[in-house]
């Protein structure tokens, strides 16, 4: 029986950008949800713009719109974002609706009808000369601890003192920049303590995180206390039934807008939303968070549901927070990387691989660190991964395009197939860093095989060629199984490989039995190698300092850096190049996988090149100096950018590089020992 599965990201304020941060967790979140469709299990995963709070009204006010307007066009440019970065939402909907508001109204009225919400009165600042109550963090002054100035309404970011805004020394308003007063008002409590048994219990049920239980205990150790609700007009959210004036928190509301999402769902597709939330469902719900906002997914939201009269989620599933470089995203040091920005210079599924790659089961933080981005993905996904099918395809396509009847090694094919059910284990389990590194190991395998049988040794033989077309058929299949298991990280790849190898990749259990006999369509690369220029320029670079300090080497990574140096060179001699002509050069490592002497021509070699997952045609001057035999195999430097030059002979794609004097000899370039194909040359 299929497992009914939803499945819910944090939902994404409506008030900025999205950022790598909720990148991350839309990633881990799609990529287990992609994982459960595979295992042919019935998987949904809703989402939607948490539009309410103070921060989206001010921020409309600021812009001369409306509240509604502004969230229109965030919510567009989210979906966008999501869209590009292939997550696969079922619904993206906004906690600003209908569905919302009803489901928000009828979860409050059952609480309070259970004895739930209290009153009273709370002591507040407020903002007379904008005429509202404001939020902590919309209040900033001394800190009554240290008296370091400018420190927000709730904690001092110098000492670490946590407090209330009227401890503050001199506070400020945020919204007029006027000294607030304090003002009484009502407010509405959900009675936490009231669901202190059935939430001890709930956290017993399935697995948890060992992080996150201990940090509850903590939490219940120091009490579970009332929750204040409710926020006095003006506040953009939904006006509290029988309350004139006063209005639900935002995060009373928000993760309502998970139900109110997945009703839109129903409603659209005619699910029934009462199967997946009465209280004996047997329908699986988790929410993936972020560690920030574990004490409201794992106390206030289990306790509304109950008290509510509806099940309980299934799981919560805490992740860390990902740093860049090192360090905490931050707008001053241009880390503070958004998904347009990303996606304005860069194809999604590489980030997608590297965060696969760096997402466990655990809540500790996680780095991305861009040097080890570019080398992962390139020698991962290119060099490994694709490699295997574009050495083998050509060799298929030549051979008539049919992958053969049989595998020639039927054992090794088998411990690939035999990998999925310990993977599918670690998938089930978020271990998916673990994942990724057994796929790897088994890449690295299919390449000795395709290295140890070398088709295009064989390919010189014509008597040979079932033979080509044997290791070939192994080859790809070896590649079809790692597409499978990788398909849930990579869905645009496996979607082309898909359309090449004429299967759909969408079945995990599939890969029990290899393709034999079918026809291939034609071979498109299916990644390309990330240019660490082009990813350098993710980091902003407005905020570093012309000067670089002494001592400490910089490459040019920074635009700022680079045109100043180009400044300098500028006005140097004509017969330098600045650093911006030097970069114009794609200088590669290539790898000579066959080399034939023109017909009709004394002097070129016809060379197929492996670029690490691109091949390319290159006809080279080298016939005086070097047999073709003595060439396949070896590593050469080639300039990749050439434009291509039609030659007699044909098309020839790029140069490779020798050395000469004033004699006749002619000397190939060779990098050292350990360079591989595709590695570029700085
Ligand atoms: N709107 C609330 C969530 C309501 S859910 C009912 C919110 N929004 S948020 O935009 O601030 O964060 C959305 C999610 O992104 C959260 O799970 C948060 O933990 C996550 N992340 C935000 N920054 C992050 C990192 N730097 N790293 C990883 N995830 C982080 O909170
Ligand atoms: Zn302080």
């Amino acid at each position: 029986m299929p497992r009914k599965i939803l499945v819910t990201s944090a939902l994404p304020y409506a008030n900025g950008p999205l950022h790598f941060g909720h990148l991350l967790e839309a990633v881990q979140t799609d990529i287990w949800a992609r994982f459960q469709r595979m295992q042919g299990n019935d998987c949904l995963y809703v989402c939607a713009e948490d539009a309410h709070g103070t921060p989206v009204m001010i921020k409309a006010q600021a812009e001369g719109i409306t509240p509604e307007a502004l969230i229109a066009r965030i919510t567009e440019e989210h979906r966008r974002d999501y869209r590009e970065f292939l997550i696969g939402h079922d619904q993206f909907h906004t906690t600003h609706s209908i569905e919302n508001r009803e489901i928000t109204n009828l979860l409050y009225e059952r609480v309070r009808a259970g004895g739930h919400i209290t009153t009273r009165s709370v002591r507040q600042a407020y903002d007379e000369k904008a005429g509202m109550f404001l939020p902590d963090r919309y209040v900033k002054g001394g800190c009554p601890r240290c008296g370091t100035p400018d420190q927000y309404g709730d904690s001092c970011e110098s000492c670490g003192a946590t407090y209330s805004p009227a401890d503050l020394k001199n506070p400020i308003s945020m919204v007029s920049g006027t000294p607030p007063v304090w003002r009484e008002s009502e407010h509405y409590f959900f009675r936490l303590g009231h669901f202190a048994a059935v939430l001890q219990q709930w956290l017993q049920t399935g697995a948890r995180q060992p992080q996150v239980r201990a940090k509850l205990a903590e939490w219940f150790e120091a009490g579970l206390n009332d929750w204040d609700i409710s926020r006095d007009k003006p506040y953009f959210g939904f006006e509290i039934p029988g309350a004139p004036g006063k209005y639900f928190y935002v995060w009373f509301d928000a993760p309502i807008g998970y139900l109110g999402s997945f009703r839109a769902l129903c409603n659209e597709r005619g699910l029934d939303f009462d199967e997946y939330w009465n209280p004996q469902s047997h329908a699986e719900v988790y929410h993936f968070i972020g560690k920030d906002i574990s004490y409201f997914h794992n106390l206030f939201w289990p306790a509304v549901l109950h008290g509510g009269g509806m099940r309980m989620p299934t799981g919560v599933f805490v992740h860390g927070f990902l740093t860049v470089n090192g360090g905490k995203m931050s707008k001053s040091r241009g880390t503070f990387i958004t998904a347009r920005r990303y996606l304005d210079l860069l194809p999604p599924e590489p980030l997608r691989y590297y965060f696969a790659g760096k997402l466990g089961a655990g809540i500790d933080d996680m780095d991305l660190n861009l040097d080890d981005f570019v080398a992962r993905v390139n020698s991962d996904l290119v060099g490994k991964l694709v490699n295997i099918a574009s050495r083998c395809a050509g060799f298929i396509a030549r051979g008539g395009g049919r992958l053969a009847d049989a595998l020639p090694d039927a054992v090794l094919y088998a411990e690939f197939a035999n990998k999925r059910d310990e993977l599918a284990r670690q998938f089930e389990a978020r271990e998916f860093s673990s994942a990724i590194r057994e796929i790897m190991l088994l890449a690295d395998r299919a390449n000795q095989y395709v290295d140890a049988h070398k088709p295009w040794a064989l390919a010189k033989d014509p008597a040979r060629s079932a033979e080509v077309l044997a290791v070939c058929t192994q080859g790809v299949n070896l590649f079809r199984v790692l597409m499978t298991y990788l398909a849930p990280v990579l869905p645009q790849m496996a979607c082309n490989a898909a359309k090449f190898l004429g299967d759909p990749l969408s079945d995990w259990n599939a890969v029990v039995k290899p393709l034999l006999g079918t026809p291939l369509g034609t071979y498109e690369p299916l990644a390309t190698r990330l240019d660490p220029k082009v990813v350098a320029t993710l980091i902003d670079s407005e905020e570093v300092p012309a000067a670089a300090p002494p001592g400490k080497a910089t490459t040019p990574k920074a635009p700022a850096i680079a045109a100043s140096a180009a400044a300098v060179t500028a006005a140097a001699t004509p017969t330098t190049i600045d650093i911006k002509d030097f970069a114009k050069l794609d200088l590669r490592i290539a790898r000579v996988i066959a080399a034939t002497q023109v017909e009709g021509s004394d002097k070129l070699l016809q060379l197929t090149l492996d670029l690490g997952g691109t091949q390319r045609n290159v006809f080279s001057g080298i016939s005086g100096a070097y047999q073709p035999d003595q060439l396949v195999g070896r590593h050469v430097l080639m300039v990749a950018n050439l434009a291509p030059r039609k030659m007699r002979f044909g098309v020839s794609e790029g140069m490779v590089l020798c050395a000469s004097g004033a004699g006749p000899g002619l000397f190939l370039l060779s990098p050292d020992s350990g360079a591989e194909a595709g590695m570029s040359v700085t």
